[in-house]
């Protein structure tokens, strides 16, 4: 069975192994490249998964093995508070189409919603992946807008997807 939770500091090593998997896995699809990811300390990561009145980090978990991840963050301004923004979702090649992405996203939102008051959420997406568009669009995101060239991985460009997601 998998559950889901926020994850803490000593999440910090499985995080930082999940992510350098997501690296290695989806260079088309996560930033940043295994160098950067690689540079970051333990303490570093343990900050940037500790949840906050800003942030916050999931884990989806087989056991105790970190098979899943997704962020949050809130904008702190408040004329824009009102948003909150997806990043990073990956799920272990060996756990997907076990519905993990949409566990993930359920935690994610409520976290939003429920603690932060969020009413709407935004994420980025290389307009190539399909499976994450289907994954968002069946979660009721939508597409507002293209950035031409967002993303450039080798010598190829990708464009990004700006998508939205309206909670009340
Ligand atoms: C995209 C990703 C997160 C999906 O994870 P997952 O746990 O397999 O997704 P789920 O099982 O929750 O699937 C939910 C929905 O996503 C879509 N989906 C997931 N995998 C898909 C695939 N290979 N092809 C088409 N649609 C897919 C489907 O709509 C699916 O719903 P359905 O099963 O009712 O058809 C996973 O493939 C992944 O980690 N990819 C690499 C990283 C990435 O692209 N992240 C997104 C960055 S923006």
């Amino acid at each position: 069975m998998v559950t889901v939770r926020p994850l803490d500091s000593p999440d910090a090593e499985q995080f930082k192994a999940m992510r350098l998997l997501a690296a290695d896995n989806a260079p088309t699809a996560i930033r940043p490249t295994r160098q950067e990811e690689f540079a970051h300390s333990i303490e570093e990561i343990a900050g940037r998964i500790r949840s906050t009145p800003t942030q916050a980090v999931f884990g989806a978990f087989a056991g105790e093995l970190l098979v899943g991840i997704t962020g949050v963050r809130r904008e702190p301004l408040c004329q824009v508070k009102h948003k909150a923004t997806i990043w990073g979702v990956f799920v272990d090649p060996s756990y997907r189409g076990r519905g993990i992405a949409q566990m993930l996203l359920a935690a994610a939102t409520a976290h939003a919603s429920e603690e932060w008051g969020t009413i709407q959420l935004m994420l980025c997406v290389n307009a190539e992946n399909l499976p994450a568009k289907r994954l968002y669009a069946s979660y009721g995101f939508r597409t507002f807008g293209v950035e031409p060239r967002a993303m450039k991985v080798g010598d190829r460009f990708y464009d990004e997807e700006h998508m939205f997601k309206q909670l009340v």
